[in-house]
């Protein structure tokens, strides 16, 4: 369930997520502690008792982070159990989530209230969606939500499991799937926010679909990304 990534951050599986044209995808999430102590929620998954619990004895929860307008299934559960807390997300989602209500809206800079521990990216000009990648300085952890995927080898069957290898979302590591790749309409405005998440020199990278890379992040991102500069 809830588990500690490095010190400051923890991981949390949930159950998978059924999207387009039945494809099933496993889910994660990251819980990141602020200094005040207060608890930073990225990509939050189903929240049920034994995950509740877990998450109330690490401290308030202050921020419910939709990085893109594609992660937001389990926020209204969330906030109907954190309402103190604050809705953070991607550029996109109020406006197709009218029921929720967004506290803030992720730019190119990160929020002063998390911005000594962790740093922002909002990688423009893609069709499909704007993604905001994080960093967690402490750890030296980037957190990716759709942008990078790894679903294990055999996850799919029949003729998802040929689309998903096409697609690239099933490889040796972390990639982006091709249906991201030609969704970059602006491939200046990715390349420039690509040199500013490798200007970190990531030591982990924590993607939402895929397992987690623990060391050589930075090298991960580089292969990665190597495609935009085709
Ligand atoms: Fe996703």
């Amino acid at each position: 369930m809830l588990e500690e990534f490095a010190e400051g951050i923890w991981l949390a599986n949930g159950p998978a997520v059924v999207a387009a044209m039945g494809f099933r995808y496993p889910t994660r999430m990251a819980v990141i502690r602020l200094p005040d102590g207060g608890l930073w929620i990225w990509s939050p998954v189903a929240l049920d008792h034994q995950l509740k619990w877990k998450i109330d004895n690490l401290g308030p929860v202050r921020f419910l982070v939709a990085p893109n307008h594609l992660h937001h299934v389990f926020l209204s559960d969330w906030v109907e159990a954190y309402p103190e807390a604050q809705v953070a997300a991607a550029p996109g989602l109020a406006e197709k989530r009218d029921d929720l209500s967004v506290d803030i809206t992720l730019g190119r800079t990160p929020d002063p209230a998390w911005a000594d521990v962790i740093q922002q990216v909002r990688v423009d000009g893609n069709r499909i969606t704007t993604e905001v990648v994080f960093f967690h300085q402490p750890s030296r952890t980037v957190l990716v939500a759709d942008l990078l995927q790894q679903l294990p080898v055999g996850w799919f069957r029949g003729w998802r499991a040929l689309v998903a290898r096409m697609d690239g979302m099933v490889g040796l590591e972390p990639a982006v799937p091709r249906k991201f790749r030609v969704a970059f309409q602006d491939k200046e405005a990715a390349r420039t926010a690509v040199r500013r998440i490798l200007a970190w020199r990531a030591r982990a990278v924590v993607v939402a679909h895929g397992a987690p890379v623990t060391t050589d992040g930075n090298a991960l991102l580089r292969r990665a990304f190597a495609w935009l500069d085709d």
